[in-house]
């Protein structure tokens, strides 16, 4: 196993980052070609919003980064954020993750725009119209000779700050030629991201993306790319009815039929090898049948493994003890899932499972009650080991502690807002980041106090329940404008 312990508490205190760089995706042409030419057009309409919607495992993020990696290509401006469920718990994480994400660390703009987001005690009335200037700074600059790009991965789980912030800042660079494209699960639906993009069609224009199940041919090429040879249209049918297209299941069911033994070369093309009706195999099965055939006890550490979300092997002893097994049988599985490619490694973010879905199905087939429970085992453990001075992951920590604490709990409190001022500290320079240390918890305190305040306040400039629309969910590309209004000068 790779080890990837010894990380320091900053390194863990990442609450999102940039898109991962991903395989060449397919198909997707008119979608791109769509998002691109939103990217010409913007020095003439000024702000743009693109809003990709889709099931989960469509290809949402996969489209993303490719528009990133096009855009940078082409030497425009790209800001981007990609949140999940435990960066939706921190302050600001999702604006800052975006502006450190700028590939240009030197640049002014950028530092100053870091410096005005940090949430470190001090903060008083002015403070959010601060950070709102000196993130506007930074995308005027960004668009002053060319059009540049905020791509927002998973909107639903941006925090409520950053909603907020981004609903003032977005109106005010309304004139610039930006592009803002953001992800959604098309079921997802959450408030604060449907407010904001509803407050932005109000004064720009709204292109909406829903993706639509990838094509037959298309289907055959990942077919193709998991089986390493040419696939007999039979085969490609299959998967491609059994996955709807969809090119997350496309991947799953064959390699599971791979796996199974249910796929045979015929010359140099694979074909199936049975009759498809002999084939039991679902979107739902494909997913969890990668788990499914693993011993009984590898599957309890997988939803360990569920519980924690991220993992560094250093939590080894922990994980044995949320599974209830002895740590050899724990590390013994632990390597199996990783052999199978259930879990793999991320340079700073430790072990994880391939896919979130993966994740999601086996955190489902652990109830509600055992879940609260596992939760507060980790987070007692993960503050023992904090009031000992040893290495422990902020964002994870909070995570814990808001699935297992009770409503208002100090502790829990102070270290969300820890973990948002030790991600922008890590931003400005990783080892002057946040000591984990049980003085650090009693000194931060007052700040968290403090950074509640800040919280509210921000909140309450948002008015509350204002959901509109979602759109058609027609698959394609839908391009609506808003009614046109003068942003404040
Ligand atoms: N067009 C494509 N061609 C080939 N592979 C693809 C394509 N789109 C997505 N994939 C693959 O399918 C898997 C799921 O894609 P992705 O993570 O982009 O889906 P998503 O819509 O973002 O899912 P979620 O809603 O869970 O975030 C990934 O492994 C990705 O590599
Ligand atoms: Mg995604």
């Amino acid at each position: 196993m790779q080890d990837s312990g010894g990380r320091t508490a900053e390194a863990g205190a990442v609450i999102a980052d940039t898109p991962r760089a991903t395989a060449p995706i397919f198909g997707r042409e008119p979608e791109l070609r769509a998002v691109l030419a939103c990217v010409d057009q913007a020095p003439a309409t000024g702000l743009v919003a693109v809003r990709i919607s889709g099931e989960p495992g469509i290809g949402k993020t996969s489209l993303v980064n490719e528009i990133a990696r096009r855009l940078r290509d082409r030497g425009c401006g790209v800001l981007a954020s990609a949140s999940d469920v435990l960066g939706k718990r921190i302050p600001y994480g999702a604006v800052v993750a975006a502006v450190r994400s700028l590939a240009e660390p030197g640049s002014p703009a950028r530092a100053e725009a870091l410096r005005a987001l940090e949430v470190d005690g001090t903060e008083d009335g002015a403070w959010f119209g601060r950070a709102c200037d000196r993130v506007v700074a930074l995308l005027a600059e960004l668009t002053a000779t060319r059009p540049a790009a905020l791509l927002v991965d998973d909107l639903d789980h941006v925090d409520d700050d950053s909603l907020a912030l981004l609903g003032l800042v977005l109106r005010r660079v309304s004139a610039a030629p930006l592009v803002l494209v953001t992800t959604s699960r098309s079921h997802a639906g959450e408030t604060g991201a449907e407010h904001l993009l509803d407050r932005v069609e109000q004064y720009a224009e709204v292109v909406r993306i829903d993706l639509a199940p990838l094509s037959d041919a298309d289907v055959a090429r990942i077919v193709e790319t998991v089986l390493q040879s040419p696939v007999d249209d039979a085969l490609a049918r299959e998967v491609q009815q059994r996955a709807d297209g969809n090119p997350f299941f496309v991947t799953e069911i064959a390699r599971s039929l791979r796996e199974l033994d249910l796929v045979t070369l015929d010359g140099n093309r694979a074909r199936l090898a049975v009759s498809p009706d002999a084939i039991r195999l679902t979107r739902r099965e494909a997913v969890l049948r990668r788990v499914a055939p693993l011993e009984n006890e590898t599957r309890l550490v997988a939803r360990a493994v569920a519980v924690f979300r991220r993992v560094r092997l250093d939590q080894i002893p922990l994980l044995a003890r949320v599974a209830s097994l002895p740590e050899h049988t724990v590390v013994a599985a632990f390597d199996e899932m990783l052999h199978a490619h259930i879990v793999v490694h991320d340079e700073d973010r430790g072990y994880r499972f391939s896919h979130a879905l993966v994740g999601e199905a086996l955190y489902h087939e652990v109830g509600p009650a055992q879940r609260r429970h596992l939760h507060s085992l980790i987070s007692a453990r993960l503050l023992d080991d904090r009031a000992q001075g040893l290495p422990a992951d902020l964002l994870q920590l909070a995570w814990h502690l808001a699935e297992s604490a009770a409503p208002g709990d100090r502790v829990a409190v102070g270290v969300l807002a820890e973990a948002a001022t030790g991600q922008v500290h890590r931003a400005r320079d990783g080892r002057r980041a946040v000591r984990a240390s049980a003085a650090a918890v009693a000194a931060q305190r007052t700040r968290a106090r403090r950074a509640a305040r800040l919280r509210c306040r921000v909140l309450a400039r948002v008015p509350a329940g204002a959901r509109g629309g979602t759109g058609s969910g027609r698959a394609g590309v839908v391009v609506r404008r808003g009614t046109p209004a003068s942003p404040p000068p």
